[in-house]
């Protein structure tokens, strides 16, 4: 390896996290709400990026809609949990038929075209404020429609 490539690696290792005290940096996307059938329940679907060379954990999610749990599905079935880790240099994925958020005891129903504001709560990091677009109740994101 030359002293140049040397210095290069260096500088991406100084680099990694130095800006951020944290350690974690997250980033939000593909999020959606099938628009719910039901009156009272609704699923949300998101991904979470971590860019940090520290692992986050989602401890809770809030919403001014109604409750939010995080839920995992195992088989047929699913179940809340307390956290989900958002490895470093990795992503959590919630969704369609795994990891999802669910509300329950909506205020109102959300529609299609609407929005849903969350706000997302880590271990030792500050909040995460996201706007979830309610699409159709089949929506398919690998389709887009
Ligand atoms: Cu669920």
């Amino acid at each position: 390896m030359t002293a140049a490539a040397l210095l290069a690696g260096a500088l991406v290792l100084a680099g990694c996290g130095s800006d951020d005290p944290q350690g974690a940096e997250l980033s939000v996307s593909s999020a959606y709400m099938p628009q719910p059938v039901s009156d009272t329940m609704a699923a949300g679907f998101l991904t979470i990026a971590n860019n940090g060379g520290e692992q986050a954990r989602l401890t809770s999610v809030t919403s001014d809609i109604g409750e939010v749990t995080v839920h995992e599905t195992e088989g047929n079935a699913m179940r809340e949990v307390d956290s989900l880790a958002v490895p470093a240099h990795g992503k959590l994925e919630l969704s369609s038929g795994g990891n999802h958020l669910m509300f329950e005891k909506l205020k109102r129903k959300p529609k299609e075209g609407e929005k849903v504001t969350l706000e997302l709560h880590f271990t030792g990091l500050s909040p995460v404020d996201v706007e979830i677009p309610v699409k159709s109740a089949t929506y398919n994101p690998d389709s887009g429609n």
